[in-house]
């Protein structure tokens, strides 16, 4: 009797352990989801930080495209002999001389205001034939800038020039490619 209830008391005891394991185990899982939570937390943070980086960088990537700077102050400065070297870039397919022939491009002499897409014997592009409006000192640096863009579907096959003085350089050359240079604006 007295070794059963002993064994009554060793079973009570036995179970309180079971008992408090299964609650440290309990609470141990509970701290396990609490733990989990917050990791899932943190990746949550995490992924919204990346896609505000990616945001960030899309908006200066747009900033970058869609800000181009204008030309007209630089002009008064403008330097014709960087414009003549640069001119380099577009001798391949273009001629600058008056009465100069069409190459790959059509000439540029007298360029400065001159309707755009308007050389006799020059089969233009359906885009910039169809294009409208004159070659005005921003318009051509604006379309320098990065050909392709500006005038979606072009077939003159130049990447562009980031620089605002290069193509303030180089308009400055081209206008002076003329009888009668077009005031400075
Ligand atoms: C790889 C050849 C190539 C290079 C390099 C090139 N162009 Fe052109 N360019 C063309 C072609 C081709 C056209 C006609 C585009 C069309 O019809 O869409 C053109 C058109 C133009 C026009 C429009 C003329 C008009 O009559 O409306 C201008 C302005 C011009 N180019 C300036 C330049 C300048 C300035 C450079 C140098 C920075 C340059 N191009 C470099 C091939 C070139």
């Amino acid at each position: 009797m007295y070794l059963y209830m002993s064994g009554l008391e060793v079973n009570k005891i036995l179970a309180s352990i079971i008992f408090a394991v299964l609650i440290v185990t309990l609470i141990g899982h509970f701290g396990d989801l609490l733990i989990d939570t917050e990791h899932h937390d943190q990746k949550e943070t995490a992924y919204k930080i990346d896609v505000e980086e990616l945001a960030i960088t899309d908006g200066t990537v747009a900033k970058k495209e869609e800000i181009i700077e204008p030309i007209s102050a630089l002009l008064a400065s403008a330097s014709m002999e960087n414009g003549e070297k640069l001119f380099k870039k577009c001798a391949t397919c273009h001629n600058y001389e008056k009465g100069g022939a069409n190459k790959v491009g059509p000439q540029l002499w007298n360029l400065i205001n001159r309707p755009k897409a308007n050389v006799e014997g020059f089969a233009y592009s359906k885009a910039l034939a169809e294009y409208g409006g004159e070659w005005g000192y921003e318009e051509l640096a604006e379309f320098l800038y990065k050909p392709k863009k500006y005038i979606k579907g072009t077939k003159m096959n130049f990447a562009g020039l980031k620089k605002v003085k290069d193509r303030a350089d180089l308009v400055y050359f081209l206008r002076a490619q003329s009888d009668s240079p077009v005031p400075l604006p």
